[in-house]
């Protein structure tokens, strides 16, 4: 199934910007992101040449997960803003032409959110207790877990509560934190409050939704034991999973379709972790969301045949379903790809970057060449933006920014820290506050003086905005570059894409209108036929015959 041209919806092939806000730019100094600092640098995201902002959780929260914790849905945080700020940055967005998509989160709320805090005063067997998932305990006084099911952030994923009358009492369930319990989303209430809250945000202009762990919504009332399972969905288990991915959770997703449907074209893009492929399209059947992300791109790593499978698999799925594909490099839950690519792991054979079930990523570690990873960096975007479908991007990927590896422990943030016994140092470390002016920290991140909440590594003036702009070497010029081809070029809007005959370890294919994208895969130079082409756009610097493609890079052709 393909979509011409005159029906396309701006989302098949749109350049989302993840802001993490935290992390972005700091209006008020703080040290803490905010909204005043997205709107000051807009215009940077305008010339950037991206279609939309996606930005995390901005909701009232006490960030026990950096916002996914939500006590409110219908308001911002003080730390960065007020609604009138989000209402002010919506508008300047739109009159930039960028659009901007909000993160959802379903799957549960703050412990502090009104409905919890209502729920353990008014004890068991209330109303209140039915829209979360209370349960009594298991061995001698319940003093056990109901189930074996574990926390993404590890530990027992029930956590027991006082009651009113000071004693012990039921359990509750929460796949995450324990400040995160999980929503009972067969009660027509929490339906409705959903579907109440994105309206809520469509009259304020909100253009889409991210959703936040879409495939953990349901699960399955037995509450059966895992026992020796993997808690994570693995790749072809055909059996289902007890709490991801579970059928009950398309029904939710039609109702919301149906909502956003009455606005306009109003996608969603979901963060879904399934078995395999098949599974992801379900959520992007007609008549449920519009697009899902695809981490097995992600995943794959810096091996062509895994580069090749992901891409295949994934848009081979999605075709019957007519859904776009969705690919990104990096997210606020991942090591940053640069750091990735860098290491040895990153060519080796097997699948290398483990992901939790939710998309927490696991401890990777190794050392990483930084120069390696920047070059495959370069490469991987072109081959990224250049596949059918939409992208994103994670702030602070268009500077080649790295992981943060050294943060001192006292400064980890992430509860997977707290939550693992201090062995799994979590994600802080590609939440580090951007640069965007050299010379000393904050790097134009706050106001000068203000002191970031993680701290910037010396070397961050040199990837700064500042420092990378009119440099036609850099990464951040690299993106600006494609960027715009990206939307210049008529072959780029089209669904399908044709693999063509390249040596091992190569990937050349043709997109529409006479498009070709070649990437070396391999560390070796290549001999590059551009039989006629024209370079477009390269990841290093070519030969003047253009006759031979070095590895670890990428070309496109016109
Ligand atoms: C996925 C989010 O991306 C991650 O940051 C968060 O910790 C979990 N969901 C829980 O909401």
């Amino acid at each position: 199934m393909t979509v011409d041209d005159a029906a396309r919806p701006w989302w098949r092939d749109a350049v989302v910007y993840q802001i993490y806000i935290r992390s972005f730019a700091d209006g008020d100094g703080d040290g803490i992101g905010d909204i005043a600092g997205v709107r000051s640098r807009l215009p940077y995201l305008r010339d950037l040449g991206v279609d939309a902002v996606w930005i995390n959780p901005w909701f009232p929260s006490p960030m026990a997960d950096g916002g996914y914790d939500v006590a409110d849905y219908r308001d911002i945080d003080p730390l960065f803003g007020t609604l009138a700020d989000a209402d002010a940055l919506i508008a300047e967005a739109h009159g930039l032409g960028l659009r901007v998509l909000l993160d959802i989160v379903p799957n549960h709320t703050s412990d502090r959110h009104p409905w919890f805090v209502d729920a353990l005063a008014a004890g068991r067997g209330s109303p209140e207790r039915l829209r979360y998932l209370f349960r009594e305990g298991r061995g001698r006084g319940g003093s056990e877990p109901p189930t074996d099911w574990e926390s993404v952030f590890g530990g027992p994923a029930w956590t027991r509560v006082l009651e009113p009358d000071g004693l012990p009492g039921q359990w509750y369930l929460h796949l995450f934190a324990p400040e995160q319990p999980d929503l009972d989303w067969s009660h027509p209430e929490v339906r409705a409050e959903f579907e109440a809250i994105l309206r809520f945000w469509y009259e304020r202009g909100a253009d889409g939704f991210r959703i936040d762990v879409a495939h953990g919504l349901v699960k399955d009332p037995a509450f059966p034991d895992l026992g020796p399972r993997l808690r994570a969905p693995r790749a072809g288990d055909p059996r289902p999973h007890p709490h991801w991915d579970q059928d009950g959770v398309h029904d939710i997703y039609r109702r919301w379709r149906a909502v956003a449907d009455a606005y306009g074209e109003r996608p969603f893009v979901a963060e879904v972790f399934v078995s395999h492929p098949e599974r992801l399209a379900r959520f992007v059947r007609p008549g449920e969301l519009h697009t899902a992300f695809d981490f097995r791109f992600l995943k794959a790593g810096w091996e062509p045949n895994r580069l090749r499978e992901a891409i295949d698999d994934g848009l081979r799925a999605l075709e019957p379903v007519g859904a776009p594909a969705t690919w990104v490099l990096s997210n606020h839950d991942q090591v940053r790809h640069v750091t990735r690519l860098g290491r040895a792991a990153a060519t080796a054979p097997e699948a290398v970057l483990p992901l939790g079930p939710a998309g927490t990523t696991l401890p990777v570690t190794g050392p990483s060449d930084l120069a390696l990873g920047r070059r495959r960096a370069r490469a991987a975007v072109l081959l990224m933006l250049a596949l059918p479908g939409s992208a994103y991007l994670y702030q602070g990927e268009e500077l080649g920014l790295e992981e943060v590896l050294d943060l001192p422990d006292e400064l980890l943030q992430d509860p997977a820290w707290m939550r693992s016994g201090h062995t799994i140092r979590g994600r802080d470390g590609c939440r580090i506050p951007l640069p965007w002016t050299d010379g000393a920290s904050p790097f134009g991140f706050g106001p000068p003086g203000s002191e970031p909440w993680l701290p910037q590594p010396a070397g961050w003036g040199a990837l700064s905005v500042a420092a990378q702009t009119g440099d036609p070497g850099s990464m951040l010029e690299l993106y600006r570059s494609a960027l715009r081809l990206r939307r210049e070029h008529p072959g780029f809007r089209s669904d399908g894409m044709t693999w063509l005959d390249a040596p091992d370890g190569v990937l050349r294919f043709q997109r529409g209108d006479g498009l070709e994208v070649v990437v070396n895969v391999t560390a070796d130079d290549v001999r590059l036929d551009p039989g006629g082409h024209r370079v477009l756009l390269a990841s290093v610097p070519l030969d003047s015959e253009g006759d031979v493609l070095p590895g670890d890079a990428a070309v496109w052709l016109g």
